[in-house]
């Protein structure tokens, strides 16, 4: 099922992010920052991300296990082609074993949901141009407006922003 995240999920939240950028990011990222990442210091960001009511966080849970979540809010782009979208999408990670089976999709549902009660009816999100789940964003009807370069542990990356003028039709 797919619930709004409560404080309490912080630890599991944070174990997901970590475990799905390990697997993710291998081979794009350098392992020497991979190996860095450490599921307490991203559980106090979650506490903190958790606690601020502009912030919108959905879990996905198969038999009471946290296996995914989405975060999104207010989009924090001040220029660019971006600037003209009203919310962003933060986040959206998986664990491997939980992908492709259509929760990703669900979750993206539930964030626009929220976010257009919260009076945000357009959205972007930013990807690794290297990473494939690029190619989610694109089916999901999103727009390529912008693209930028990332440094990611000592690596300059490039980031590709999507864009929906309409965050009913990301489905
Ligand atoms: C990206 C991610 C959230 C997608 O969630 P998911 O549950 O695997 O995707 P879904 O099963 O909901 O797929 C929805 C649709 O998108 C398509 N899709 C999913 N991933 C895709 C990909 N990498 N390339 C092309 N299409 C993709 C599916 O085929 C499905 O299409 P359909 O309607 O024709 O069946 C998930 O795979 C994930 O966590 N990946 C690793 C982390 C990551 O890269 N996060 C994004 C960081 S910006």
């Amino acid at each position: 099922m797919i619930r709004k995240a409560a404080f309490s999920d912080a630890p599991a939240i944070a174990a997901v992010h970590v475990d799905s950028w390990k697997t993710t990011y291998r081979g794009i990222v350098p392992d020497a920052y991979l190996e860095t990442l450490a599921v307490e210091e991203k559980q106090a960001l979650w506490e903190k991300g958790l606690s601020q009511a502009d912030h919108s966080v959905f879990v996905a849970e198969e038999h009471g296990r946290v296996v995914g979540f989405i975060s999104g809010g207010r989009n924090r782009a001040s220029d660019g082609p971006a600037a003209r979208y009203d919310g962003e999408l933060y986040a959206v990670y998986l664990l491997k074993e939980a992908q492709g089976k259509g929760w990703g999709r669900r979750l993206v549902q539930a964030l626009a949901r929220d976010l257009a009660q919260k009076g945000i009816h357009s959205l972007v999100v930013w990807v690794l141009a290297a990473n494939p789940s690029r190619g989610f964003y694109e089916r999901l009807g999103g727009e390529k407006l912008a693209e930028e370069r990332v440094e990611i542990g000592g690596t300059v990356l490039s980031e590709w922003c999507y864009g929906w003028q309409d965050i009913q039709t990301m489905n």
